[in-house]
């Protein structure tokens, strides 16, 4: 017997790092075909999905602001115009495996995209269609993460899935540290206590004030965004 979703609605949050697969920059199509695909078949589950998208594949913004001094505001605007990219690039993918996507941008720029405008989101989403968010919060200084937290409010999500490379959240680095242990759920407070690196505090506090979930999992291995949503045993949950 197939196991019912526990979810009706989520925001699934990939990195920019995700969408370059194999490569060391840009977008790998063939990585994100089968991510597309793996969308298409939660998507027949009956769960509406909205992603949110990363830029670290085209464009940093912290992190040139360190490295190379640039104006903070500038290199977030620049990392907020990558996700665009990212966005456009994903609706493509989706659409030609056959799943009905709107693209909501954070920053007006009509010829390309609609603008987000709450209600519609949440009425694509009742239409089955995929909303992909980008543009971030529209805000220098916010994270892509941050802009996953505040939409999955904003459209009563009940859990972000953040999609990362590793299995779940872990006491040390595990691709560095042998021994490092994963845990199996973790609270808000926890994370910003030890300074895990699941999101950036703001999103972090923003889902603790609001009792937001989120469950931290592996993209990287095939199937693992259907098992998030039918709550198989993955990942870490933080609640
Ligand atoms: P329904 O009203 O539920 O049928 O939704 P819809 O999205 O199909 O209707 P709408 O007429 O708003 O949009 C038709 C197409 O135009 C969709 O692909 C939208 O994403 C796109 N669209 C809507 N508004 C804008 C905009 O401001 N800019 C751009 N570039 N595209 C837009």
């Amino acid at each position: 017997m197939t196991k019912k979703p526990q979810y009706k609605r989520v925001v699934l949050k990939i990195s920019g790092e995700a969408l370059q697969g194999s490569l060391k920059h840009g977008i790998d199509f063939n990585f994100c075909e089968k991510l597309a695909l793996e969308i298409k078949e939660v998507c027949t589950l009956g769960i509406q999905i909205a992603l949110v998208v990363g830029a670290g594949n085209i464009f940093r913004g912290a992190e040139n602001t360190r490295r190379l001094g640039m104006d903070r505001s500038v290199a977030d605007y620049m990392g907020m115009m990558a996700t665009v990219i990212n966005g456009m690039a994903l609706q493509d993918i989706l659409e030609k495996v056959g799943v009905p996507t709107r693209v909501q941008t954070s920053i007006q720029m009509h010829e390309i995209a609609e603008p987000y405008i709450r209600r519609k989101a949440i009425r694509h989403l009742e239409k089955k269609r995929v909303v992909i968010f980008v543009a971030g919060t529209g805000n220098p200084y916010f994270t892509t993460d941050t802009a996953a937290a505040l939409k999955a409010m904003e459209i009563n999500a009940d859990i972000i899935l953040k999609a990362t490379k590793v299995d779940g959240v872990y006491s040390a680095d595990p691709l560095k540290v042998k021994n490092a242990r994963k845990y199996k759920t973790l609270k808000y407070i926890d994370v910003l206590k030890r300074g895990l690196k699941v999101m950036d505090a703001t999103a972090i506090s923003l889902c603790m004030d609001n009792k937001l979930p989120i469950l931290v999992f592996n993209l990287n291995k095939h199937g693992n965004i259907k098992k998030a949503l039918l709550a198989k045993d993955i990942g870490t949950v933080v609640k």
